[in-house]
């Protein structure tokens, strides 16, 4: 393969207000900063696994507006290949308004736009693009049978598939599970679609039992600040992760740092061990945490330990 990752996803413009606390409903409050950053879970992975070094494509739509013209340069900026990312007049660029507290923690707002316009039809005419990569990643703030599709077509030319059922709703189409080489929820993820409470790594390797029981073949439920949980149908017990000890200022896009590192690792170190990748892509997000933004809190290959490659 000449491509080591590719992401059929999302692209939305991160609108960030930093706040002391949440708003209520109904309550209006001051904010103490405003930023605007490129994201999108979709946009996030493909950068995060090209900043890290991967040859990286996206297939994407975007509005026929300033916010889509940027997103592209944005790709290019990073090294990531955009002959599949395509402008559409049918809606404006996917949004996304984010309020940030003092603990870093969130809450997301998405207006999917354009990511809707992307059909199973554009994925099929982009097929080669699938076929020639090692590793494809999707997520679900795209229609769900634009990400069924690239599965099936990555599943069915042997490329490694990693799906982020992120935001996750309960009820998923099944085929999603078993076209999914890798299933990467986080722990409110997990819980949507189990029904169960996910809040320990004990109480993920119990979820991950029931979402490998629905046909994935390996199972990360991320867990902030308590690392991760990772199970595979073949083995009896699962292996927790656990995270680096940080003072969290952001943690918007922290799961997606994740996932671009885990699908980089998987594309260009195949000689790692899984649990060596999961460290590797842990270490990489818990670096994300400790600065603001999305896709700008994110770092480069230049910037990180030797040891991590
Ligand atoms: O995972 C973080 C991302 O979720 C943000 O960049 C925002 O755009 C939403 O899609
Ligand atoms: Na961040």
């Amino acid at each position: 393969a000449e491509l080591d990752v590719v992401v059929v996803g999302s692209c939305n413009m991160d609108l960030i207000s930093y706040v002391s606390r949440l708003p209520k409903p109904g309550e209006t409050i001051h904010g103490n900063k405003f930023s605007l950053g490129f994201g999108g879970k979709g946009a996030n992975q493909c950068v995060m696994a090209a900043r890290l070094g991967a040859a990286t494509a996206m297939v994407a739509k975007v509005g026929d507006d300033v916010f889509g013209s940027n997103f592209i340069q944005n790709f290019k900026d990073n090294g990531v290949n955009v002959d599949n990312v395509e402008v559409t007049k049918e809606a404006s660029t996917g949004v996304a308004p984010i309020a940030v507290n003092e603990d870093g923690q969130n809450s997301i707002i998405i207006v999917s736009g354009a990511n809707l316009k992307l059909t199973a039809a554009d994925v099929k005419e982009h097929e080669s693009v699938i076929t020639q990569a090692k590793v494809l990643i999707c997520q679900l703030e795209i229609q769900p049978e634009t990400s069924l599709e690239a599965l099936r077509i990555g599943k069915q030319h042997g490329v490694t598939t990693i799906l982020n059922p992120a935001p996750a709703e309960a009820s998923l189409d099944p085929e999603l599970y078993k076209l999914s080489d890798i299933f990467c929820p986080n722990e409110t993820e997990a819980e949507i679609l189990t029904g169960l409470p996910v809040t320990t790594a004990e109480e993920a390797e119990k979820a991950a039992d029931v979402l490998l029981d629905k046909g994935c073949e390996k199972v990360i439920i991320t867990l902030g600040e308590k690392g991760c949980l990772c199970k595979s149908s073949v083995s009896e017990k699962g292996i927790h992760v656990p995270a680096r000890k940080v003072s969290p200022v952001d943690t918007t896009g922290a799961g997606d740092a994740f996932v671009g590192s885990l699908a980089y690792y998987m594309a260009c170190h195949k000689d790692l061990r899984l649990e060596e990748v999961i460290q590797k892509a842990c270490h990489i997000s818990s670096i994300s945490v400790c600065s603001p933004g999305t896709q700008t809190s994110f770092p480069y290959r230049k910037d990180l330990p030797k040891d991590l490659f």
